[in-house]
């Protein structure tokens, strides 16, 4: 006689479980505008209506399609680690890290449309800035690589797995204003990164920032 009352009572709770699923999502306004351009290369899952490469294209504009960005100040974003693109998502919004444009940006998506995107993004192929500069320069940025950052930026800088972003091949522009939020704290980093950042800085002085920057920029 138990067992019978407990299937019943798992029979309902099944039921009750299918009910509260079918609730249907909000449409969103630009459906018609996006859909038309997304062309989605890895299947995004649908999440509160939206895909994430639906939420993705209203990026496109500053970070160019698929991620790759056309703009010196504006960074790739393709085929970065999505904990590291859900987190700077954060930290724009939060406030902690301070910025020209995705402040704003961010605080107009859901935990769950950060999710998406970042899912998208970090699903795309990363493709690099076509930037180089002289041997001797290279030379030297590669040593102060090895020496002060490739500890957490491995793989000169390009391995996607990385939680610390991707900065082979970023603009070297974008990199030059980054590292300069960082070294005046209005852009919330490790105090080990801080540290190396300030002992280069001491040892090197701009130069050796310089170096650094041109290095990562002319990587692939
Ligand atoms: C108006 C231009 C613009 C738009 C639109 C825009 N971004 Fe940005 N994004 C930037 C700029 C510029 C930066 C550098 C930080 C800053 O100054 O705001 C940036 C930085 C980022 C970063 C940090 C990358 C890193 O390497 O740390 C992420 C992640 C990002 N954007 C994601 C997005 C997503 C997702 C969208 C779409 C919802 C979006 N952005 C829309 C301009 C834009
Ligand atoms: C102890 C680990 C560590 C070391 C050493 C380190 N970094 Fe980082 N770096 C990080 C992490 C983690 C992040 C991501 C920070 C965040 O959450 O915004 C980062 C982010 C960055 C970014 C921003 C990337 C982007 O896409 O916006 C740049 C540029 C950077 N680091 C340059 C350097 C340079 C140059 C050095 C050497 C002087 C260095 N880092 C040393 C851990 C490190």
């Amino acid at each position: 006689m138990q067992l019978k009352t407990f299937a019943v009572t798992a029979l309902s709770a099944a039921i009750m479980v299918g009910c509260a699923t079918t609730q249907q999502p909000a449409e969103p306004t630009a459906t018609k505008v996006v859909a038309k351009k997304a062309a989605p290369k890895a299947k995004p899952k649908v999440i509160s209506g939206a895909s994430g490469a639906m939420l993705a294209s209203t990026c496109e504009g500053c970070h160019g399609t698929d991620g790759i960005s056309q703009g010196p100040a504006t960074p790739s974003i393709a085929g970065m680690s999505e904990d590291y693109l859900i987190e700077a998502m954060e930290e724009f919004s939060d406030g902690d890290t301070k910025s020209t444009v995705m402040g704003r940006v961010a605080k107009g998506y859901t935990d769950e449309e950060i999710v998406a995107m970042s899912k998208y993004y970090a699903g795309i192929e990363y493709g690099s800035a076509e930037q180089s500069a002289d041997a001797a320069t290279l030379a030297k940025g590669e040593s102060l690589h090895n020496k002060y950052c490739e500890k957490c930026h491995h793989d000169g800088g390009a391995d996607a797995t990385d939680d610390s972003g991707i900065l082979a091949g970023q603009w070297n522009p974008y990199l030059h204003y980054t590292l300069q939020d960082f070294i005046n704290g209005d852009r919330a980093v490790g105090r080990k990164m801080k540290k190396k950042l300030d002992q280069l800085l001491a040892n090197e002085g701009h130069a050796g920032l310089d170096a650094v920057v041109s290095y990562y920029g002319s990587q692939k």
